[in-house]
């Protein structure tokens, strides 16, 4: 028997898993690390955490003796999109990484948007270069950190570099390269055409893979330090999106993926290239060869309830010790006892500004409608249901560009908790189905792995033998109709205050 080991970098931390040929998960680790945050609309990670987490789940997994080491055939890799990882010529990390949530880069980003115009960028790139890609990043290490700019001899992305430290190899996977905004989506190539009227060099980016092809092999270093055979072979891996998208069978037109992590995400596979000319979602292209997908991403939908339970949760972490259970299904229960539509109080949760649909990196979370009788169940209910109809907004994005929806499939935070199933498949008023495997990202990255050493002819065969749906969650009609009323109000919001969060972002700057 094979074994595989998937393993994603995530913003949260580093999670992976032992999954065998036949789908079954022998061992599940997750590792946290910090998020620094030195500014407000700032995120950063030091890679080097993520490669202690990587290695301390390694050397786990053969200390365990859960297999023999020799039956580990590959190691497949997801982590983090766009997130910009900068290497000097010692291939030492320059920086702290700058995070795909980082929305310091607006001058930047409109300095391109001006420069070339809005249409060649979307004929270039397939998208507009917003915030979160990696080009405004580097861009704006150029006009602020020159000295760091100018020692600038690699860009990787997070998963990348930690393939890198694996095996030795330079390389760039294309579900990731896509999201730099410096590729061409649509011809699958670097677009040397931005680089060079931006004076960004070429050979920064490193040679492009396929998200299944072998691109590296552990060395005997990481043998020494971890157990893992030397010459295990390393797939390319893909985006995370495109690794929880292959995790839960969203390799079809038709299928919607509908994740809630750290940030929410509505993907739809499509088998022609196109994008939406007013870039109010992404398209990328897929593990897939010659398959791309269109995906809207609201920045903090995990996040939110996640922020919640930081700065309030106190209690619910405490029952959660006592009880042995997660503060999360806690906060889930007590938002389940509060009423459909939370007595009017509706989240709009824009706590890292947002990017779809409004493309707005100075929008700010708003909890709207609250009276005397408000309760904290209203208030957690209500940042359940603002991040969906926050999802829902691309949904109906997808409807817009005749973007047909067969099935939902949800993974994530979303997914796991039985009262957020239902407020999805209430919000969007479609049936939301449920994996029997809901591992995320690193799922998606054990299936490519297996599919590198040819345990299966490709990724469709893989996905047909290791992904299975447990449950379908039908939509209540009389609830799907209460909330489309307070997702009419939902939608009015945000234009409402609009140019009031850019005063505050003045005063932020001034206060500074
Ligand atoms: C996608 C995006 C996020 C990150 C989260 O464009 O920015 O979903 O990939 O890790």
């Amino acid at each position: 028997m094979g074994y595989f080991i998937g393993i994603d970098i995530g913003t949260g931390g580093t999670k992976a898993l032992l999954v065998s040929e036949k789908g079954e998960i022998l061992y599940k680790a997750f590792r946290e690390y910090p998020l620094y945050t030195p500014y407000p609309l700032w995120t950063e990670q030091d890679p080097l955490d993520w490669w202690d987490a990587t290695l301390s789940i390694l050397s786990e997994i053969t200390e365990l003796s859960l297999v023999d080491p020799d039956d580990i055939k590959a190691i497949g890799l997801s982590g983090q999109m766009h997130t910009l990882v900068p290497l000097d010529k010692d291939y030492n990390v320059i920086r702290p990484a700058i995070l795909w949530s980082d929305q310091r880069t607006e001058k930047e980003c409109r300095y391109v948007m001006e420069k070339l115009g809005e249409k060649r960028v979307m004929e270039l790139i397939s998208n507009p270069v917003l915030p979160g890609f990696t080009l405004g990043k580097i861009l704006w290490m150029k006009n602020n950190e020159p000295e760091n700019y100018e020692r600038i001899h690699k860009i990787l992305l997070p998963k990348d570099y930690i393939r890198f430290k694996l095996t030795g190899e330079l390389a760039i996977e294309i579900t990731d390269a896509a999201g730099t905004a410096c590729f061409s989506v649509k011809e699958g190539k670097w677009s040397e055409e931005i680089l060079s009227e931006l004076n960004i060099p070429l050979d920064f980016f490193p040679e492009v893979c396929k998200s299944f092809e072998v691109c590296g092999e552990t060395t005997e270093e990481i043998e020494r330090l971890t157990g893992i055979k030397r010459g295990t072979k390393v797939v390319g891996g893909g985006a995370d999106n495109a690794c929880g998208a292959i995790g839960a069978g969203i390799i079809k037109e038709g299928r919607m993926l509908s994740s809630i992590g750290t940030s929410g995400v509505i993907l739809v596979p499509i088998y022609t290239h196109r994008f939406d000319k007013e870039g109010r979602i992404h398209t990328f292209n897929h593990s897939i060869e010659n398959m791309w997908y269109l995906m809207g991403v609201e920045l903090s939908a995990g996040m939110s309830l996640k922020w919640y339970k930081n700065i309030n949760g106190i209690m619910e972490e405490a029952m959660a010790q006592i009880l042995k259970k997660d503060p999360y299904d806690i906060l889930s229960e007590e938002a389940a006892s509060a009423p459909v539509g939370a007595r009017g109080v509706l989240f709009l949760p824009y706590l890292s500004g947002e990017r779809t649909p409004h493309k707005d990196p100075f929008a700010r979370g708003v909890f709207f409608g609250m009276s005397i009788s408000t309760t904290r169940e209203d208030m957690i209910r209500a940042i359940m249901e603002g991040v969906t109809y926050g999802l829902m907004d691309s949904v109906s994005i997808m409807e817009s560009l005749g973007v047909e929806i067969d099935e939902v499939r949800a993974i994530g935070g979303g997914a796991k908790s039985p009262l957020w199933r239902e407020i999805q498949a209430d919000v969007f008023g479609r049936a939301v189905s449920i994996m029997e495997k809901d591992e995320g990202p690193a799922y998606g990255a054990a299936i490519l792995a297996s599919v590198g050493v040819f345990i299966f002819k490709d990724i469709e065969e893989g996905v047909e033998a290791l992904v299975k749906v447990k449950e379908v969650v039908e939509p209540d009609r009389e609830k799907t109709d209460i909330y489309r009323e307070y997702y009419e109000i939902y939608k009015k919001l945000y234009p409402a205050l609009k140019d009031r969060f850019v005063e505050l972002k003045r005063l932020d700057e001034k206060q500074r």
